[in-house]
């Protein structure tokens, strides 16, 4: 039996799983005799100061919602000084020993910040980006990959009905993981990313020849960090006889009811997190690592760089056209 106090909030960009790790940072704590706490909106719940006690029926009935019930932000009253001074002393003035953040590579700079104050802080990865150093995996990568896969499939039963070329721009911030993925998973002719110099009259010969060869429908999926998707557009439509569809897919891509995957991240991730508390360990990021799942203390975290996998690349590129 233990006397900790643990708070969890979520952070940032919302994902699919965050209620699954939610409910299991909660229960697991409660069935270590642990007190659970939390708060809304991320880190700026922690200035607000409005600290809602956890109980097993507050995380009844949430696995299977998408989003995050506690609510999250990316709060820029916590990036000045004074804001962060208010959340390091309401966490103080409130006994809480250790908080554990979800959320992605920005809520991870926050939780490290505390960690600099004094706070002990715990991160268990969510982003749909699947973008964070540390980790190979993060919560809602797996949902966000079929979401997509679900509208493109769509997205193809037009365009072969049309012969067009479909533009999808995906989300992913500054990484391709998720256009990489989600263009392996659907089959696309065509895939840009921020981490591969992109070369738009290549895209074009090839798009042609394969309509010459009669292949009637093309998929280009682009990364929102490589390029617009509307300046592809425009040069496919200059250098082919395509005219292009751009899709911009959006919020459709984070919302949704999570995949047997995320929940089972998710749980994991939680149940480990405050396990790895109850053995005193703190100020680590829950990481997935070859299948398995492991506290990496945030000194060596940023050793570990997830990149674009060359051979995906490759595959998905000699797939496609
Ligand atoms: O980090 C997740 C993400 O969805 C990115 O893919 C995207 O660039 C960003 O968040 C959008 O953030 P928001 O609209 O919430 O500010």
């Amino acid at each position: 039996m233990s006397n900790k106090r643990i708070l969890v909030l979520t952070s940032g960009g919302d994902a699919p799983g965050m209620n699954a790790a939610i409910r299991a940072v909660v229960r697991t704590g409660l069935s270590h005799g642990l007190e659970m706490w939390a708060v809304e909106r991320g880190y700026q719940g922690l200035i607000n100061g409005d600290f809602i006690n956890m109980q097993r029926d507050s995380v009844a009935g949430i696995i299977n919602q998408g989003g995050t019930v506690l609510k999250s932000a990316r709060s820029e009253e916590f990036r000045t000084v004074d804001g962060f001074a208010i959340a390091v002393s309401h966490i103080k003035e409130r006994g809480i020993d250790v908080v554990i953040v979800i959320g992605g590579d920005g809520s991870m700079l926050g939780a490290q910040k505390l960690a600099k104050a004094g706070v002990n802080t715990v991160v268990i990865p969510a982003s749909i980006d699947n973008d964070m150093s540390g980790t190979e995996y993060c919560i809602g990568f797996d949902t966000a990959l079929n979401t997509i896969l679900d509208a493109v499939n769509k997205i193809r039963d037009t365009i072969a009905s049309h012969d067009r070329v479909a533009i999808v721009e995906v989300m992913g911030r500054n990484s391709g993981q998720l256009a990489l993925l989600s263009g392996l998973a659907c089959g696309s002719e065509v895939i840009i990313l921020p981490e591969i110099a992109v070369d738009i009259r290549s895209i074009c010969e090839g798009l042609q020849e394969s309509f010459n060869r009669g292949k009637r429908y093309s998929i280009v999926m682009v990364a929102e960090g490589a390029i617009n998707a509307s300046d592809i557009a425009k040069q496919i439509a200059e250098h082919t006889s395509f005219s292009p569809q751009v899709t911009v897919l959006g919020y459709i891509q984070r919302g949704g009811r999570p995949s047997a995957m995320d929940n089972i991240m998710g749980s994991r991730m939680g149940a480990l997190s405050v396990e790895s508390i109850i053995n005193n360990d703190s100020n680590f990021l829950v990481a997935s690592r070859q299948g398995s799942l492991v506290a990496i203390p945030y000194e060596a975290e940023s050793k570990f760089q997830p990149s674009i996998d060359m051979k995906q690349y490759k595959l998905a590129s000699v797939l496609g056209m």
